[in-house]
């Protein structure tokens, strides 16, 4: 029986760091579906692919089903070379955003997603973790937060690498991906019938973890 524990929600809602600790807690495997999406986005970058022209969609698409991507405790490899950095820049998430919104790529990468599916459960991050990818899940949480709240996390990770950040750019970019994720055809972002809405605009996060594992343990 392998539960899984799916947490979907926008961008930056604070859903990787909620969902690691909650599968850290649990003794689970996690799964970043983001990431893989953002390796397949990197992979395309590598090789100057823009995914606009169906020519190069039609290189791309079988990509997706075949990516040599494998996770070691922190580290991301494609083709066997850390990309763990190159994943997580601006640029890659919104490659990332733009493939995800291709059908056939979806539908290549997951059964990459699925393999994470392994004994003694799972937690899943994502956005169409509950919906699609694990409809069985045992527990389905959409975690969210204002806008406002989702901009200023994403402010203080990027100056916690040392990076300058513009609140009103990345508040910008945040609307645009929202609006991207959300109107889309396939998967588009938004809770599941069998979600629990969560809003963590006002939570520490230790709050979020405990709110999910007393869901979980019901
Ligand atoms: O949190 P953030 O949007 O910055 O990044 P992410 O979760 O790593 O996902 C990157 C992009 O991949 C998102 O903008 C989504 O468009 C897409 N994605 C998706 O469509 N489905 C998933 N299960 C995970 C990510």
């Amino acid at each position: 029986n392998k539960p899984v524990i799916a947490i979907d929600g926008p961008t930056a809602s604070g859903k990787g760091t909620v969902a690691a600790l909650v599968a850290d807690k649990l003794g689970y495997h996690y799964l970043d579906s983001g990431a893989i999406y953002r390796v397949l986005a990197v992979a395309v970058a590598q090789q100057a692919l823009d995914p606009d022209t169906p020519a190069n969609l039609a290189t791309i698409i079988p990509m997706a089903a075949s990516l040599p991507v494998q996770f070691q405790g922190e580290q991301v490899l494609l083709n066997g070379l850390d990309v763990s950095d190159a994943i997580r820049t601006e640029q890659a998430g919104v490659m990332a955003s733009r493939l995800a919104v291709v059908p056939e790529i979806r539908a290549g990468l997951l059964q990459r997603q699925r393999d994470f599916h392994q004994s003694p459960g799972l937690v899943a991050d994502g956005r169409d973790m509950g919906s699609v990818v694990f409809p069985d899940a045992v527990l389905k949480v959409f975690l969210t937060a204002s806008a406002q709240v989702r901009a200023e996390r994403r402010v203080r990770q990027i100056e916690n690498r040392g990076q300058q950040a513009d609140f009103q750019a990345i508040f910008n970019d945040l609307m645009a991906r929202d609006k991207r994720d959300s109107e889309r055809a396939v998967a588009p972002l938004k809770p599941c019938d069998d979600a629990l809405v969560l809003d963590c605009s006002s939570m520490p996060i230790d709050q979020v973890v405990a709110t999910i594992l007393n869901w979980a343990r019901e």
